[in-house]
């Protein structure tokens, strides 16, 4: 089977929106480097409440304001689209904030702390006319285009089951394990259950299974979904130990299995059945790697915004919370309490 071209959005044929980056830690970082050197957008302005932080930031990347409050980064007149990037619990009030100030925002998963925040300010978006869309970049890179429209081709008949993984020994990523910022379910999880929801949309049942702290943090899980449709899924998520990150969708005439690790730019490939099925693999060749991909999701973002859409085509404002729902009841399967 030949692998089809992904199909990519021309950076020069979208709108060279001004942004404003909210919380500039270590994803704001990946960020404003990709954005900078491999798109048409611009960075206008930058926003921490660590006055000194901002200005290290905007120095680091040229960016010609900086200020130390996000009430102020969304009143000004020279910023188009926010990226929220602060930690998971402040992102619902600082992407209400932007919403109220007229500015479209990009907010980096996990989206927000339930599915009431989210479905607010989904809500709050259309009403206002609006682009919201979770930062999840994974479903904008080249690998998960191929991989759409081999399924969507019908060549490979329908997905039965995805074995995918997350695993990263992220103990000493402090922000994980701390309550309301995220834990690995939450942070890092959310891409299996991401791509899923993409090829399966949403469960029927979900059984997880895993280690809980004392403190209600997850610290590992494994979880089994079934879909309408017959089909099934499981990975797990750990954050505690390193694994490759590996995603495969078994189809009923083949396989479509991604390079590791699928969150990244890589690749992808298709065999049909059998121990010895010849895998044909589509391979990134670009020189965006590792986090520089970002910047396809940014590009996409302003696509939208000239297209005056209020939600990713790729990731639907339903898309999201289907995802968040999934989220809540792995932990309440768990009987974790990570918030
Ligand atoms: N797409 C990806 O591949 C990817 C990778 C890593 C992280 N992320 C996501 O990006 C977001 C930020 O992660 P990060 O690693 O960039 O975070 P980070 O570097 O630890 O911090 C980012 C910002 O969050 C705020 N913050 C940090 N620590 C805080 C604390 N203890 N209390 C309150 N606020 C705090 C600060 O905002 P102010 O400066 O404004 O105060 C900081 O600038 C999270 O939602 C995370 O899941 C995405």
């Amino acid at each position: 089977m030949n692998l089809p071209a992904p199909r990519l959005i021309d950076p020069s044929s979208v709108p060279s929106l001004r942004w404003g980056i909210l919380g500039p830690g270590a994803i704001a970082e990946s960020f404003a480097t990709t954005v900078l050197a491999n798109s048409t957008q611009r960075i206008a302005a930058v926003a921490s409440r660590t006055p000194a932080k901002a200005q290290a930031f905007a120095a680091a990347h040229s960016i010609p304001t900086h200020v130390s409050s996000y009430e102020a980064l969304v009143a000004r007149d020279d910023v188009d689209a926010v990226y929220i990037a602060n930690q998971p619990n402040d992102h619902f009030a600082a992407a209400m904030l932007a919403l109220d100030a007229g500015k479209a925002v990009l907010v980096e998963k996990p989206f927000t702390q339930s599915v009431d925040e989210a479905q607010t300010l989904f809500a709050h978006a259309r009403q206002r006319g609006l682009l919201a869309m979770e930062a999840m970049w994974t479903r904008y890179l080249p690998q998960m285009d191929v991989a759409r429209q081999l399924l969507e081709s019908g060549a490979l008949g329908e997905p039965r089951l995805i074995l995918s993984d997350f695993c990263q020994d992220n103990r000493a990523v402090a922000r994980m394990w701390r309550k309301g910022h995220g834990s690995p379910l939450w942070d890092m999880g959310i891409y299996p259950i991401a791509l899923c929801q993409m090829v399966l949309g949403e469960p029927a049942s979900i059984e997880a299974r895993g280690i809980v702290l004392d403190d209600g943090m997850d610290a590992e899980t494994t979880a089994y979904l079934t879909y309408d449709s017959g089909a099934r899924a499981t990975f797990t998520v750990s954050g505690v130990v390193d694994a490759p990150h590996h995603a495969t969708i078994a189809t009923e005439e083949g396989v479509i299995e991604f390079g590791t690790p699928f969150v990244f730019p890589t690749s992808v490939g298709v065999a049909g059945k059998g121990f010895d099925a010849p895998m044909q693999w589509w391979t990134n060749e670009s020189p965006i790697r590792r986090h520089a991909g970002l910047v396809y999701q940014v590009t996409a973002f302003a696509d939208y915004v000239g297209r005056g859409l209020l939600e990713s085509p790729l990731q639907s404002h339903a898309d999201s919370l289907a995802c968040l729902r999934v989220a809540t009841e792995i932990v309440r399967c768990l009987g974790a309490d990570p918030y």
